[in-house]
């Protein structure tokens, strides 16, 4: 073991969903249920064969996150053999944050319970919106009170740290829906709050929805005072945003994604995951009977990989770290790529004056240039 382990984060994937909601491009499937036991032989075996191959003795593991997909579709004795094999990995950390997310009304209390026993300390509740109509526009299959009821229950389990997922900017979605559904969010008071803005992801059906004109989506300024409230409203309420769309009370942050966010390695397993490991990129099959089949075969279920070069390394540096609130820190900066941004960018950084900032040695989107960061960024690279 090196004398500084660095923090390793896991992910496993899971693609099971009970319906396939408009909007959503995550590698998931319907009516697949039955795959789960070989699904976790495959994945059981793709975790074993990926990491013997890997010296794990200088990292400990800081975070653990079944995303998906809907991961409450696994058993609590299937979480129990995946948490078996994945902390035997390597050391642990101190406090390691071992997250879920959970779908409204799908995961009973004794299901809750069990997931805590079996080491389980953060949930993220798909919550996405409290109307009815827009639920249903989504085709989420819950009502706003199974949302609600599975709160109640994810507290009564003893969960400590809670996020919800909102979505808004939805077509047919008002100003007061999006503040009622925030309002609402707030008043049951979760650890953490995530706000994404509905986008419109090639072969989704919202997008052929849109593209055949059958759905028209917010006007741009509507969708921008949404999140600029939104954002307001929670710093306000006890909840600062840390990241574009992440809210969290003080403490809170999902350390998971803030790893991802600040280049530490990662390994994901499941069809459709990805790995960043000692600057090498790679991601699975994105398809479950494929890439079942090529790990029972080979042990593998990589579909690609590639190596991160030193320019793309600098680029991802600047993408990720300008969506954190913290900005991106100008030294450290300096100190891993030898350039001074300040100079380098002088050009942009006075294009984008008034959207940009300097401040406590950070490169800090400002206020207003929130809705502009997708090309701010792309100037700075
Ligand atoms: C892929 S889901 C997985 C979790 C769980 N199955 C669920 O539906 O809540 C994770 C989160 O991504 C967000 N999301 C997925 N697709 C999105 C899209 N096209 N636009 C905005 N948010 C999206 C949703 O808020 C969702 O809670
Ligand atoms: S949003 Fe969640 S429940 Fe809906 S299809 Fe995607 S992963 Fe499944």
């Amino acid at each position: 073991m090196t004398q500084n382990p660095k923090p390793l984060s896991l992910y496993v994937h899971v693609p099971f969903c009970k319906a396939k909601c408009t909007y959503c491009d995550f590698y998931s499937i319907i009516g697949r249920e039955n795959s789960i036991p070989e699904y976790l032989k495959s994945i059981l075996k793709e975790i074993e064969q990926k990491t013997r191959e890997l010296d794990l003795s200088g990292h400990y593991l800081d975070t653990i996150f079944f995303g998906g997909g809907t991961p409450n579709l696994l058993e609590p004795n299937h979480l129990r053999q995946l948490l078996d094999m994945l902390l035997g990995l390597t050391q642990a950390g101190n406090e390691m944050e071992i997250g879920m997310e959970i779908n409204p009304g799908e995961a009973s209390l004794k299901n809750l319970i069990a997931y805590k026993a079996q080491g389980i300390n953060r949930v993220s509740i798909g919550m996405q919106s409290f109307q009815p109509h827009l639920l249903s526009f989504m085709s989420r299959i819950h009502s706003a009170e199974k949302s609600f009821s599975t709160y109640d229950d994810v507290r009564k389990a003893g969960f400590q740290n809670v996020s919800g997922d909102l979505i808004f900017a939805v077509p047919g979605q008002t100003r007061d829906e999006w503040v009622g559904d925030l309002e609402r969010l707030v008043s049951m008071q979760p650890e953490h709050i995530s706000t994404y803005s509905l986008t419109v992801e090639e072969g989704t059906a919202l997008h052929r929805w849109v593209e055949a004109g059958h759905v028209k989506l917010l006007e741009e300024t509507v969708d921008t005072g949404m999140y600029d409230w939104g954002r307001d409203f929670l710093e306000k309420s006890g909840y600062p945003n840390y990241e574009v769309s992440n809210h969290a009370k003080p403490g809170f942050e999902c350390r998971h994604n803030l790893n991802y966010w600040t280049g530490a390695d990662y390994l994901g397993f499941g069809p459709a995951a990805h790995s960043y490991f000692g600057g090498r990129r790679s991601w699975n099959i994105r398809n479950l009977d494929a890439y079942m089949a090529d790990v029972m075969n080979s042990g593998t279920g990589e579909a690609d990989s590639e190596m991160i070069s030193h320019s793309m390394a600098r680029n991802e540096m600047i993408l990720t770290r300008l969506r954190l609130t913290q900005g991106l820190n100008l030294e450290e900066f300096s100190t891993i790529y030898h350039e001074n941004l300040l100079q380098t960018k002088k050009d942009m950084l006075h294009k984008w004056t008034g959207k940009i900032v300097v401040s406590d040695g950070h490169l800090k989107i400002a206020r207003g240039g929130w809705a502009l960061i997708d090309e701010i960024s792309s100037d700075l690279m």
